[in-house]
């Protein structure tokens, strides 16, 4: 790298270093944190990165999720279109459209087809390879609505098992199953509210001290949380 000794200089080799930090989960993963923290751009820049087959159940249909995706889908139909006719698509976006919104039996769907491929992909394996990575934006809608989700749990419970990774993203820890959040284990936590503080402590993540709270009060400033240490990361870039 070529040496710039000035302002302008320090300051980009400092966001290369940035972006380099977010690494490909190899566990299931948990971002938390109140609206607007910054959650949805920093799942979308994992997503981005993914070179697994990546699929982004995109419930507030956001922009970013699709822009970064290879195809976007709205249906089973077009989930499965997408996966035999696509080999080379990476990131497939399942959006709502004015006329249909996700649904739970949608995801369950998905979760299944998922379950089977890597059923064969990963057999009478010891050590299965990771090749899925299924992002759920504002997970609480599907568990908080419709009971206790049994399929989004079993991929936080036996995912790996058949090489998928969950990636859970949600502005209230509370009404997100337990399961996620104790098979989650790494945990990305931008602003919350008090609410969410407690929760988070109660489950022992220690992001109460004064110095993590007072790094998450600037903008899209986050915590990674991983076997029990906190690191403080800068903003990614859109
Ligand atoms: N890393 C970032 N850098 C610059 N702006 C950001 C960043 N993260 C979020 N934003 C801004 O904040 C808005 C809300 O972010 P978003 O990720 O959608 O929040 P959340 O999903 O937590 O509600 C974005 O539309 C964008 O304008
Ligand atoms: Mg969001």
């Amino acid at each position: 790298m070529i040496a710039v000794v000035d302002g302008f200089g320090v300051q980009k080799q400092k966001e290369q270093e940035t972006m380099i930090m977010i690494e490909e989960p190899q566990t299931h993963t948990f971002i938390g944190g109140c609206t607007g923290s910054g959650k949805t751009v920093f799942a979308s820049k994992l997503f981005q990165q993914s070179n697994r087959l990546a699929i982004f159940i995109n419930t507030n249909n956001e922009v970013l999720p699709e822009q970064k995706s290879d195809i976007v889908f709205h249906d089973i139909d077009g989930f499965c279109h997408a996966i035999n006719h696509y080999k080379k698509a990476t990131r497939l976006c399942l959006s709502p459209t004015m006329e249909k919104d996700i649904t739970i039996g949608d995801i369950n769907e998905i979760i299944q087809i998922l379950f089977d491929m890597g059923k064969n992909i990963n057999e009478n394996k010891i050590e299965p390879t990771i090749w899925c990575e299924l992002f759920i934006d504002e997970i609480q809608e599907y568990q908080a609505k419709h009971g206790k989700a049994p399929y989004i749990t079993r991929v936080w419970k036996r995912g790996r098992r058949y090489g998928i990774i969950g990636i859970a993203i949600s502005q209230r820890p509370a009404d997100v199953s337990h399961t996620v959040l104790t098979q989650s284990e790494t945990h990305y936590l931008f602003n919350m509210g008090i609410y969410e503080k407690g929760y988070f402590s109660a489950y022992g993540i220690p992001v109460f001290e004064d110095e993590y709270m007072e790094w998450l009060q600037n903008d899209y400033h986050y915590l990674k949380y991983e076997k029990g240490k906190v690191t403080m990361y800068e903003p990614v870039e859109i």
